[in-house]
């Protein structure tokens, strides 16, 4: 089992924001789920747990080893596909793999070579091997990313919202080559989407602000918002009324009919009782973080 271990992190940049605020997470081997908003903090986060960047205090361990001080010990288990992976050169897919290998430090010609043809078969690019990796769709940019991300069998995987500019289709194969991935590493996927969390991650947090607002298993979380969650069709104008009565979560026109869901221990009057879905969960995390 492998574990990731951050304490009570904070990553102040030179500007003066305070990115990360006091974070402290525990992760192990699985499918992790970071998810929050633009600007919450999760480029910032992987990239400090990466070692691109020092935390200004606050300790974060990989395996009991200290990772801030000992940030050749992370690169060496890790996998990373950051956010912008930048522009691709003009080379083959096969030949950028080696390229990658021989910097990760596979040093033996047959072991990357074996390597490599695995993991383009994994990725389902094996038959494109010869095509140069700037012509890719998005989708299999992203497959390519995953590969790269995989040589040298990672103990941890980062993947930072590597689902943004996929169509659904290419969304789930993507996600579901993840999870493939997870069970004996740790794979942290950030996301703003609460539909990537969904279904594949066994542990999830919602960011914002450069906190941590609510950890726990999607289903459990779920459970939580049972009996409490609730909808009615209302007039536009009557918004505002209900914002000050309710803790209203989300708002919705359906069929030009303007719909609004809010969480309440019991029955508000007209109102009909809905089954919670993680979207639920996210809202109403995200809606009394707004309030402090
Ligand atoms: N190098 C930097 N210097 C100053 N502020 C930054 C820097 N990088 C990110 N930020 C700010 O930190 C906040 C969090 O950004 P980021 O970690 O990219 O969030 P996310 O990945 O969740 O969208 C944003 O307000 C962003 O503008
Ligand atoms: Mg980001």
């Amino acid at each position: 089992m492998n574990t990731l271990k951050i304490n009570d992190l904070n990553l102040t940049y030179k500007n003066g924001y305070n990115a990360i605020n006091g974070i402290s997470l525990e992760i192990k081997n699985g499918m992790f789920g970071l998810l929050g908003p633009n600007g919450a903090g999760k480029s910032s986060l992987m990239k400090t747990i990466v070692g691109l960047q020092k935390p200004t205090s606050g300790s974060i361990t990989f395996n009991d080893v200290n990772v801030v001080e000992d940030t050749d010990y992370i690169k060496k288990n890790l996998g990373f596909l950051p956010q912008d992976f930048g522009v691709y050169p003009k080379v083959n897919a096969y030949d950028l793999l080696n390229h990658i290998a021989i910097l990760k430090g596979i040093n033996n010609k047959a072991e990357r070579q074996k390597q490599i043809q695995y993991l383009l078969e994994k990725v389902n690019l094996w038959n494109f091997r010869d095509k140069e990796v700037h012509t890719f769709s998005g989708g299999m940019k992203q497959r390519f990313g995953v590969a790269q991300a995989l040589l040298g069998d990672p103990k941890i995987i980062i993947v930072d919202e590597p689902t943004a500019g996929l169509d659904p289709e290419e969304r789930n194969r993507f996600n579901t080559l993840l999870s493939d991935i997870s069970s004996e590493v740790v794979v942290i996927l950030s996301t703003h989407l609460v539909e990537d969390v969904k279904n594949l991650c066994s542990e999830m947090t919602v960011m914002n602000r450069g906190q941590i607002l609510k950890t726990g298993k999607p289903k459990e979380l779920i459970k939580e918002l049972k009996g409490k969650i609730w909808s009615k069709s209302i007039a536009n104008d009557e918004l505002e009324i209900y914002q000050s009565d309710l803790n209203v979560i989300s708002q919705q026109l359906i069929e030009r009919q303007l719909q609004i869901t809010v969480v309440a221990t019991s029955q508000p009057e007209g109102f009909s009782s809905v089954d919670p879905i993680l979207e639920h969960v996210y809202f109403n995390v995200l809606s009394q973080n707004s309030e402090l």
